[in-house]
C-alpha cells in the first residue's frame, strides 16, 4: 500500500498536515515532487484521470495572493474536485470563534484546508482542531509549498538541488526560512545575503549546521552570495502585513538589488528566480526579471503542479 500511495513510511490512516518542509524526510518530499512531476506530464499528455473526485479544498486567506489561490483552485478543478475561497471577514478567524472550533466544523464539511495567515502557531493550532489534512499556503515564518514546487522547477532547469549552490538575496523571513529548512534534506550550498537584523530563523539554521545534508553561510554583502552561484534567489523588501515598514525597508536592503552588476559574479548560466510577486526596481531590475536567465513564470506554473503533489499526497491517493 505504501508502494501505492508513495506515502513513504507514513502509517495508513495518518493525517498528513503540510505546515513546514523540516516536518517531512527526504524520502516524502521526494515522493511528493515525483507524484507533481508525474501528473504534470499526465496533464499535459491529455490525461484528466479525477483521482480527487468529488473532494474539497478549503482555502482560508488572511492576506492577498494571486498564485497560491488560483494554482490550488485549477489544481483541485484539474484533479476533479473543488475549492472553496474563506476569507476572514466571514470567519472571524480567533476573534468571531475560537480556531478550536473553526477547526472542528470545518472538518465536517471539507476534505482539506490551505491556510494563509500570519503566524505559524495558528496554523499548528488549526491543524490541532481539524481531523483532515492542513496545507500551510504561506505564514509570517515559512511558505512551504513555493519552495516544494521551486524544486521541481529546478530539476527541470538542470538545476538538481543536490550539489547546487544557491544565493538568496533579501529578506531573511518566510521564503528564505522554507529554504533554509529543505538545506536539510538537499545537499545544497546556499548562501544568503540579508542585511543585519533581517537573517534566516537562528533555530534553523542553527539545525541544518547540526545535522543538515547541505550547508547555508549567512553573509551581508550580496556579491560574497552570489560569487559562481548556479541560482539566484529573491523576494520583496516588503512582505505582507508590513506595508508601514516599506520605505525603511528600501533603505535596508539598497545594497541588495539583484540586477545586472551582480549576476556578472554568478556562474555564466546562472538561473534567477523569484516566487513573486515581485518589486521591480527594487529587489530585482526589469532587465534581469525580464532576461534570459531568469525562470520566474517557470516557477508561477510549477506552483500548479506542485499543490497537485502535495493534495494527492496529503489526500492519501498519491497518483
Ligand atoms: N508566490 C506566491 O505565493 O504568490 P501569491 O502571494 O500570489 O500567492
Ligand atoms: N515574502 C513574501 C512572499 C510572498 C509570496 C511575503 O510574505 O509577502
Amino acid at each position: 500500500m505504501e508502494q501505492a500511495t508513495g506515502r513513504t513510511g507514513v502509517p495508513e490512516g495518518t493525517k498528513i498536515d503540510f505546515l513546514t518542509l523540516s516536518d517531512f524526510s527526504r524520502a516524502q518530499l521526494d515522493a511528493i515532487l515525483e507524484i507533481a512531476r508525474r501528473r504534470k506530464g499526465e496533464w499535459r499528455a491529455g490525461d484528466a484521470a479525477e483521482p480527487l473526485h468529488g473532494r474539497v479544498l478549503g482555502l482560508v486567506f488572511h492576506k492577498p495572493s494571486l498564485r497560491t489561490r488560483i494554482s490550488f483552485e485549477v489544481g483541485m478543478r484539474q484533479l476533479g474536485g473543488s475549492a472553496l475561497y474563506i476569507t476572514d471577514a466571514e470567519v472571524g478567524f480567533g476573534k468571531r470563534e475560537a480556531i478550536q472550533d473553526i477547526g472542528a466544523v470545518m472538518s465536517r464539511y471539507l476534505d482539506a484546508i490551505m491556510i494563509r495567515t500570519f503566524s505559524q502557531e495558528d496554523v499548528v493550532a488549526l491543524a490541532r482542531a481539524a481531523s483532515v489534512p492542513i496545507i500551510n499556503g504561506l505564514t509570517d515564518w515559512v511558505h512551504p509549498c513555493q519552495i516544494l514546487s521551486d524544486l521541481l522547477t529546478l530539476t527541470e532547469h538542470d538545476c538538481a538541488p543536490d550539489g547546487l549552490t544557491m544565493a538568496y538575496i533579501g529578506d531573511g523571513n518566510n521564503v528564505a526560512n522554507s529554504w533554509v529548512h529543505a538545506a536539510l534534506h538537499y545537499e545544497i550550498d546556499l548562501r544568503i545575503a540579508s542585511p543585519a537584523g533581517f537573517e534566516p530563523d537562528a533555530a534553523a539554521l542553527a539545525r541544518v549546521a547540526r545535522d543538515g545534508a547541505g550547508r547555508v553561510q549567512v553573509v551581508h554583502d550580496a556579491r560574497d552570495a552570489v560569487r559562481g552561484a548556479r541560482v539566484i534567489y529573491t523576494d520583496t523588501w516588503t512582505s505582507m502585513g508590513q506595508e508601514a515598514e516599506a520605505e525603511q525597508r528600501r533603505q535596508r536592503f539598497a545594497a541588495m538589488q539583484v540586477n545586472r552588476e551582480l549576476l556578472r559574479l554568478a556562474h555564466p548560466e546562472v538561473r534567477v528566480m523569484h516566487c513573486l510577486p515581485a518589486h521591480r526596481g527594487e529587489e530585482i531590475t526589469d532587465e534581469v526579471i525580464d532576461g534570459p536567465h531568469s525562470i520566474v513564470y517557470d516557477q508561477a506554473e510549477n506552483r500548479l503542479h506542485g499543490q497537485k503533489g502535495i493534495l494527492m499526497y496529503c489526500l492519501a491517493d498519491g497518483g
